[in-house]
């Protein structure tokens, strides 16, 4: 008699039922992660950090129902159409601009995110390089490594603006911009913000906060900070006739997405003194970013660390590891932005 198929073993059985949900995670992250999630997922880690190109990506995420990345992969319909068992992709950040959260949606994968966790993490340094660009601290320290420091202390040496009583603008007054509000009140800064959508008169006055027009914002205020997420209505929310608007004495802060600020737009002023100074953590096209920052002294620079401190990042990879396991072990996701 001709067997086509075979009989199952007990020791087929038992790897069977032993067989683990595979997933991917791309990116390193931290030994907890790994102990958290390894009881119930076969884990393909990308430990040794290397961005994956976007084939790499695909091949390895090909077999597996979850993948747990950072904004530095694209996660598009391409992606999607490869790897046909994904359930959920959980993003290691609360931006998710890297996912087309829509076209998994339609087919129904779960895209998760985490907020909240990053927000003081984040306040702080979007404060740290308002400061620093503020009072020059990149700019004199980089002078000072070079030797240039000759005459002592000098009265009119790198001058710059005061923090402390000075206006300050949020374009943007969600979850991190109301935690940068918090941080001015300590500065005694008049704060004026911009969103869509007003907030109540409570969160108002416990911000010490006005509404007014996002042209009025950029008019009014020493310091603008843009904090929205990046999408195609945010695409250059900030360029020339933006920046044309500000004080030449004001500076620009932008601590929330590459393409949200104009980046030729921005060198042009800063070059040309349209406005006094600016502090960037986020660029377009990063990590290659138009290398003509480098040689402007009154820019502030960071390389996308808003939430870089030990605990915060822990804090996220933990979010997106309990989002991830949720989704497949048939629960919620905390943090579901796509449902
Ligand atoms: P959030 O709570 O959703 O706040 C975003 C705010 O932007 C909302 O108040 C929203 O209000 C406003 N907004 C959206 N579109 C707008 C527009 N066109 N004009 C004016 N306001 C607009 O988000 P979050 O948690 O604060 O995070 C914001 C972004 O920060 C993230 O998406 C991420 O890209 C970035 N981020 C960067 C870092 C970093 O490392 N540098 C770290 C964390 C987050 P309305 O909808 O009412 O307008
Ligand atoms: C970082 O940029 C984030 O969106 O969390």
């Amino acid at each position: 008699m001709k067997r086509i198929w075979a009989v199952p073993t007990n020791t087929d059985l038992e790897s069977l039922i032993k067989m683990k949900t595979r997933i991917l995670i791309s990116r390193q992250v931290f030994r907890e992660v790994i102990d958290f999630l390894s009881p119930d997922f076969e884990i393909d880690y990308n430990e040794g950090d290397d961005i994956l190109s976007p084939d790499q990506l695909r091949d390895r995420a090909q077999a597996c129902a979850g993948v747990m990345c950072t904004i530095a992969d694209k996660i598009d319909a391409a992606f999607f159409d490869v790897c046909t068992h994904l359930k959920v992709v959980s993003n290691i950040a609360v931006g998710y601009n890297n996912i087309d959260a829509a076209e998994a949606k339609r087919r129904g994968i779960k895209i998760t995110n985490t907020p909240g966790v990053l927000d003081n993490a984040t306040a702080d340094l979007t404060f740290a390089l308002l400061m620093a660009a503020a009072r020059r601290v990149t700019e004199s320290e980089a002078w000072l490594r070079r030797g240039d420091w000759k005459k002592g202390f000098a009265l009119q040496q790198m001058l710059g603006a005061d923090i402390h009583r000075a206006t300050l603008g949020i374009i943007g007054m969600g979850r991190i911009g109301q935690t940068i509000a918090k941080r001015a009140l300590g500065f005694d800064m008049t704060v004026r913000y911009y969103n869509r959508t007003r907030l109540d008169a409570a969160t108002e006055a416990a911000l010490n906060a006005s509404y007014a027009t996002q042209e009025a914002v950029l008019r009014e205020s020493d310091f603008v900070v843009v904090m929205v997420p990046y999408s195609p209505a945010t695409h250059h929310l900030i360029g020339t006739q933006e920046i044309a608007l500000m004080k030449p004495t004001a500076i620009l802060i932008n601590t929330a997405r590459g393409g949200v600020v104009d980046d030729a737009a921005l060198i042009d002023a800063l070059r040309t003194n349209k406005i006094a100074g600016a502090g960037l953590d986020v660029f377009e096209n990063e990590p290659q970013l138009n290398r003509e920052f480098l040689t402007l002294n009154n820019v502030a620079l960071t390389p996308h660390i808003g939430s870089a401190t030990r605990s915060t990042r822990m804090a996220m990879a933990m979010l997106a590891a309990t989002n991830l396991q949720a989704a497949l072990t048939g629960k919620e996701p905390p943090n579901w932005v796509n449902r």
